[in-house]
């Protein structure tokens, strides 16, 4: 029987006999005697077998590693100058009495410390990669955020209730993944986007607190916080108002970073979405880092230099300026891998001028400002920059002009990389966690390519009293009750208060130009029950996978996911998705069109 986990054997245990079980982390011959490190769960723990135990002695012998070993022996201290303060068990070793091999390994792929492993290669071999250590911790994280969280909302009554996977198509703004019926030849069901429809169906049904730790599925262009199936914590109550949805759910996340990170996050600052993007170019600004936009828009409407004052006219143009406190110091060649960074947004260019010397201001390049664009810029316009950015002797103030989108998102990300690269040493980022409500969204975005209007959260998300009118004469300006919440530039929750009434689900459906027939097609379950005294409701859904990704100082969600998706949608250790064969597609009446032709 095992006595205890090797990780947790410490100095306590002088002198007592124990076995532990575990997977030989690294085996060493010191000529005479074998050290073998055995690893469970909870760490490593160093075992010495001597030749006086010959038996142990030709087993110790034969184990290679990852050889899973049962070892007993007695605890003692090791020898002056070996031990090894960053584990618990780092000043006791094993010696070893009697050793059983539990079962043999094959080499595996890769040392299992070894940092530099591809993601590739970790993620074919996921099982190896899941023995270290960091993955261990970091799925034994996850589940201490999911059980802080199911404890947190218990305590409020909240109660787990389970919604279907084989669905109909929730619209959340991505591609459904279809699973074809086999009993109804040619239909499909869909898998949740999120439960969204059924959670306000149950408030319909008067459960009142509904909450579900779930899978979500949407068929998206993955990135390093997007997964193709991912986790969320839903939440849906009855009766509440947005400052009592907000208010429970901000709760339930600094509780849960109090219990499991020992952090105090205090209250969450709130900023309108309007703010947002027009400080930071962002709805979900890394507060971490300080520097804001300054709006030149206004000014640039009246200078010649065609670059600012063609964007400045555009009805959609935005002309910005970023200053970096101390940036004067940032070298041509820097400046030349910012420009091509905000190239990957769609911007043109990344004008500058450095602060030299900012008594001396003509548009003569030779001036107090170093830039190559002074010479195209008013004398006035030129104070006028200077005045707005509050800039100092020894900054850079950066410039983008162009669509706001494009401005907003290039800009946006320069901060980021700037105040994340820079920031520290020159006093513009904290390493802190920075929370914050997003508010006020926008209840329509608009689709240019499509010119239509599309929904900004979901297409149950009710307008603002008063706004309800805006939906047919300006649909732009009509806002949400809508909120987001952010943690250092991450969004890691959103939701909103719902429509509960039919007729305003029906205007919104109007606006988004979804016919009667197709409402009644696609949503008639929704719009029938909201007619039979429909809550006031509303919730919100964490993206548990970026929680947790945050709380552990992972690079990626794919870290705190036990089985991930790659960035192009495959699980390279089952090798899914597969084709599958003829008689597979026959019972679901199914046939393939013809393959493309691989591109040339
Ligand atoms: P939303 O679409 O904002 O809202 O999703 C809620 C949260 O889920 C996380 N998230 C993702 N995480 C990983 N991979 C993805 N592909 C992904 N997509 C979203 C984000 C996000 O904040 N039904 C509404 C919620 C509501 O209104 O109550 C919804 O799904 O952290
Ligand atoms: P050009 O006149 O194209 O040589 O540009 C002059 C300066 O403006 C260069 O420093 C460019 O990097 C910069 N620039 C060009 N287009 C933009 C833009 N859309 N936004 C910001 N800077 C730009």
């Amino acid at each position: 029987m095992r006595t205890d986990y090797c990780g947790l054997i410490d100095k306590k245990y002088l002198g007592q006999t124990v076995t532990v079980k575990g997977w030989a982390h690294r085996r060493r011959d010191h000529g005479g005697v074998i050290f073998i490190d055995l690893r469970d769960r909870e760490g490593l723990v160093q075992v010495v077998i001597d030749p006086d135990t010959p038996e142990a002695f030709r087993l110790a012998d034969s184990s290679r590693n990852e050889y899973v070993l049962a070892i007993t022996g007695i605890v003692r201290e090791r020898p002056a100058g070996t031990a090894n303060s960053k584990m618990i068990s780092g000043e006791i070793e094993i010696l070893a009495k009697e050793i059983e091999i539990l079962n043999s390994a094959a080499t595996p792929p890769f040392q299992i410390d070894d940092e530099n492993i591809s993601e590739n290669v970790r993620l074919l071999n996921r099982v190896i990669d899941l023995r270290r250590a960091p993955m261990q911790k970091n799925l034994r994280l996850r589940y201490r955020v999911a059980m802080g969280v199911r404890n947190h909302l218990d305590k409020q009554g909240f109660i787990d209730i389970e919604t279907p996977m084989l669905t109909r198509s929730t619209p959340e703004g991505a591609r459904d993944y279809l699973v074809p019926s086999r009993v109804h030849p040619g239909e499909f069901f869909a898998l949740p986007q999120s439960p969204q429809l059924f959670k306000q169906l149950l408030m319909v049904a008067g459960f009142d607190r509904y909450y579900q730790i779930t899978k979500c599925f949407r068929d998206e262009d993955l990135r390093a916080d997007r997964q193709p199936e991912f986790t969320q914590i839903d939440i849906e109550t009855s009766f509440l108002n947005e400052d009592e949805i907000m208010d429970i759910t901000e709760n339930m996340a600094q509780e849960i970073f109090r219990d499991v990170m020992n952090v105090e996050l205090g209250k969450f600052p709130r900023m309108t979405y309007n703010d947002a993007m027009f400080y930071y170019g962002s709805d979900k600004p890394d507060l971490r880092v300080s520097l804001k936009f300054t709006e030149l828009t206004d000014l640039m409407k009246t200078e010649e230099f065609k670059v600012f004052r063609g964007a400045a006219d555009l009805p959609n143009g935005r002309v910005v300026a970023l200053r970096v406190p101390g940036g004067a110091a940032i070298s041509r060649k820097e400046i030349d891998e910012y420009t091509q960074f905000v190239g990957i947004y769609g911007a043109k260019g990344l004008a500058y001028i450095k602060v030299n010397d900012k008594s001396k201001i003509t548009n003569d390049e030779t001036s107090g400002l170093q830039s190559p664009i002074v010479k195209f810029l008013s004398v006035a316009a030129l104070e006028e920059i200077m005045a707005r950015t509050g800039a100092d002797n020894g900054d850079i103030i950066f410039f983008g002009a162009d669509k706001a989108k494009i401005v907003n998102e290039a800009i946006g990300a320069l901060r980021i990389k700037i105040g994340h690269e820079r920031g520290e040493k020159d006093g513009y980022f904290v390493r802190e966690w920075r929370p914050l409500w997003v508010v006020d969204f926008p209840m329509f975005e608009h689709d240019e390519e499509a010119d239509r209007w599309t929904a900004c959260h979901h297409p149950f998300t009710s307008p603002k009293p008063g706004h309800e009118d805006l939906m047919d004469t300006d649909p732009g300006a009509c806002l949400a009750r809508a909120y987001d919440m952010v943690l250092n530039g991450w969004e890691i929750g959103g939701g909103s208060v719902r429509i509960h009434r039919a007729d305003v689900q029906e205007k919104v459906f109007a606006a988004l130009k979804i016919t009667p027939e197709e409402q009644q097609n696609k949503f008639g379950f929704l719009l029938d029950n909201l007619k039979f005294g429909a809550p006031p409701h509303g919730g919100l859904a964490f993206g548990l996978d970026r929680l947790v990704t945050l709380m552990a100082g992972a690079e990626s969600i794919r870290d705190v996911i036990a089985f991930p998706k790659t960035q192009r949608a495959q699980c390279l250790l089952t090798n899914a998705p597969n084709a599958v064969d003829d008689k597979q597609l026959r019972e679901l009446n199914l046939r393939l069109r013809q393959k493309a032709e691989p591109a040339a």
